[in-house]
């Protein structure tokens, strides 16, 4: 088949892309207890530099925000330090990397962050979650944050942003989906807030519009992109009027300029119609991502629904994952049992057609 779009350059924002095939976000719990990443995730990353973009796995901008055990942070010398390693490889194989920027906010445990996990609101996820010595317990009852509260970790999103730009990323994405902190400021299931920060839809977005224009001071509007998923339920979450919440949202996100709004949802499964619905709403350029393949990817942006498409799992089993969709080429099946912490198995041992 002829992928003619799929292979076609884009650019978002400052970001020029060779091709619409970006890398998606993925935690692989590969660093240290102090989130310093191993030095052999600059070869994961590496491996997978033909995407037009790769989006980093999600890391913390501050020990508070650091939810699950062994993830990286951005916030310390030695953080930025390995970080600089990892974006040094991307630019030598000619690769472009955005660096996810994450708050975990209720999705946490108190052994991990210090002190009682933060939230919009006082509600208790109900899951389970990690202790830092690998127990599974019962999710606590996280604490609201304070507006002066709010205004800290807004800071430390900035602080997150000028690291990543001291350690050579091409810019940032928020990690607005999945039900951590900005997610949870903006769905009404979590957000029961009566203040500036909580209520009608303009109130809930508050939070993230605080957090992206911090961090546009630092990158410019054009290398800034936010990750939502409007229709999560991951991480206990839900909203009542996903839909029209979300079209609100867009309209309010499309007057910054961004990059890219990234979306993560199955397109036709959630909502039938929530892809076109947003596109519509948003105007300017979006990555989709959830279940796709490189038809429906061709499909989608043949029909003018999306300007890139982020691909998960096929890509972390096939490092050469354009090439394979290019030319058809069968692709290496996942192993789920490597997706979270270990070492090189199932990380960087994927093969690619070359070695095959
Ligand atoms: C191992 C694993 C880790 C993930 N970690 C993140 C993450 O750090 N940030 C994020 O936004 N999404 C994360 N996701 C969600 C993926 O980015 C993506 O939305 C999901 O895999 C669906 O896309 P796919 O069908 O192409 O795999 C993760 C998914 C997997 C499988």
């Amino acid at each position: 088949m002829n992928y003619e779009n799929l292979f076609s350059p884009v650019n978002l924002g400052a970001l020029y892309l060779p091709n619409r095939i970006a890398l998606a976000p993925m935690t692989r719990n590969r660093a240290t207890p102090d989130g310093i990443p191993f030095p052999y995730v600059a070869e994961y990353y590496l491996q997978r530099a033909s995407a037009g973009l790769l989006i980093s796995e999600a890391t913390a901008v501050s020990k508070q925000g650091s939810g699950y055990p062994i993830i990286p942070g951005i916030w310390t010398a030695q953080q930025i330090e390995a970080w600089s390693e990892i974006t040094k490889k991307v630019h030598e194989a000619g690769g472009k990397i955005v660096l996810q920027l994450w708050h975990t906010g209720r999705i946490a445990h108190s052994s991990l962050v210090d002190g009682q996990p933060v939230s919009s609101s006082a509600v208790a996820p109900n899951l389970e979650l990690f202790t830092a010595t690998f127990e599974k317990v019962q999710a606590e009852t996280p604490r609201e944050l304070t507006a002066a509260e709010i205004a800290e970790v807004v800071a430390d999103y900035k602080a997150g942003a000028e690291a990543a730009k001291a350690a050579g990323f091409d810019g940032v994405e928020l990690h607005g989906a999945n039900g951590y902190l900005i997610d949870q400021f903006l769905r009404d299931g979590v957000n029961h807030r009566t203040d500036a920060y909580g209520g009608s839809i303009e109130n809930r977005l508050r939070f993230a519009i605080e957090v992206l224009k911090a961090v546009i001071e630092v990158w410019g509007s054009d290398r800034v992109g936010i990750r939502l998923s409007p229709f999560g339920a991951f991480n206990d979450m839900s909203d009542s009027d996903p839909v029209n919440h979300f079209v609100t949202i867009l309209k309010a996100l499309k007057e910054l300029n961004l990059a890219y709004v990234h979306f993560a949802f199955v397109t036709g499964v959630n909502e039938p119609d929530g892809l076109k619905t947003f596109r519509e709403a948003y105007g300017h350029n979006i990555i989709t991502n959830g279940g796709y393949t490189a038809a429906t990817a061709e499909a989608d942006l043949a029909a003018g629904l999306t300007d890139a498409t982020a691909f998960g799992v096929p890509f972390l089993a096939n490092p050469d994952l354009p090439e394979r969709l290019k030319d058809g080429t069968g692709l290496n099946e996942a192993n789920q049992a490597t997706f979270y912490g270990g070492n090189e198995a199932g990380y960087t041992d994927y093969p690619s057609l070359s070695a095959v």
